[in-house]
């Protein structure tokens, strides 16, 4: 029998626990995300993020800027919210234009504020096996779905397809520093199929329809950040659920798997950078 990951699920119990702990808190944690452009998908994205975190009672400023907004103006605001003591977390929602460098913006927000876990220091700190401050959202969501359906993660070969550093790259780590023997794969990669088939675990982070019931082992684990929308404009994920949910063990839906525990691990990174500036419980 399949098990589905079902993130929605666990993403409620999540916030619900998360909406008690801000209650104890003496004023909110505040949220500034950086907006630049008009990316449809992004313009969604910020949306349910605002729309969650103050369901909550986490206070949610959402900065627009126009797509023509110069690197320095941005990194100027950055400067400014880094100061500002009432925010407690920022995030710059990406993908930023091109013509702005986005490391150097990122690099800009104080690694104590940085919600997303992608400055210099928080990474540096993850791929070096320390604890950072946070952990970047969708790999923290991913380990959380994992957890939750007491899936182990010692030992196992984990094939993790994209190497973005918001996904890719901080879940091969995460998985590293949790003893997993850890193969990534991207665009480049030859035999895909040869090397998924060995994954105990796989987790695809392409974006494109690739993974097929002939590229999975039986009963594995498979986990789909991938969102989209197919030729007929329905929301889809990079596997072909139907097919490969008869194999594997453990799959995560499109949409209701990965897409709300990224949302809610935003929320707990919120609340726990609140918790760290505010020396709240953090032996816990
Ligand atoms: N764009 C798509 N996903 C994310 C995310 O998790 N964080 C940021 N900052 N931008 C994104």
């Amino acid at each position: 029998m399949t098990t589905i990951l079902n993130g929605k699920n666990l993403r409620d119990i999540i916030l619900a626990d998360l909406k008690i702990r801000v209650e104890k808190f003496m004023a909110p944690p505040e949220l500034a995300v950086i907006l630049v452009g008009e990316n449809p998908a992004s313009l969604i994205y910020v949306n349910n993020k605002k729309k969650t975190a103050e369901k909550l009672g986490i206070v949610s400023h959402v900065i627009k800027f126009p797509q023509n907004v110069s690197e320095s103006n941005l990194i100027k605001t950055i400067k400014i919210l880094n100061e500002k003591k009432s925010t407690t977390a920022i995030l710059v929602q990406l993908p930023l234009p091109e013509h702005i460098d986005k490391f150097k913006v990122i690099d800009a927000i104080a690694p104590e504020k940085d919600v997303d876990g992608l400055t210099p220091y928080n990474s540096g700190k993850l791929f070096s096996g320390e604890k950072p401050f946070v952990y970047p959202c969708t790999p923290r969501g991913i380990l959380h779905l994992l957890e939750k359906y007491h899936i182990e993660i010692e030992g196992k070969n984990v094939v993790v397809i994209g190497r973005s550093n918001l996904v890719g790259k901080p879940v091969a780590q995460m998985m590293m520093n949790k003893n997993a023997t850890v193969t990534m794969c991207h665009s480049h990669s030859k035999n895909l199929a040869e090397i998924t088939k060995n994954a105990d675990i796989l987790i695809s982070a392409v974006g494109k329809k690739i993974i097929t019931e002939n590229m999975v082992k039986e009963n594995c684990v498979v986990v789909d950040v991938g969102i989209f929308k197919d030729e007929n404009g329905k929301t889809t994920g990079d596997v072909d659920f139907e097919n490969v949910s008869k194999k594997a063990g453990f799959i995560s839906p499109v949409p209701g798997g990965v897409g709300p525990m990224t949302i809610a691990s935003l929320m707990l990174n919120t609340v726990d950078l609140y918790e760290i500036q505010h020396n709240i419980n953090i032996f816990k």
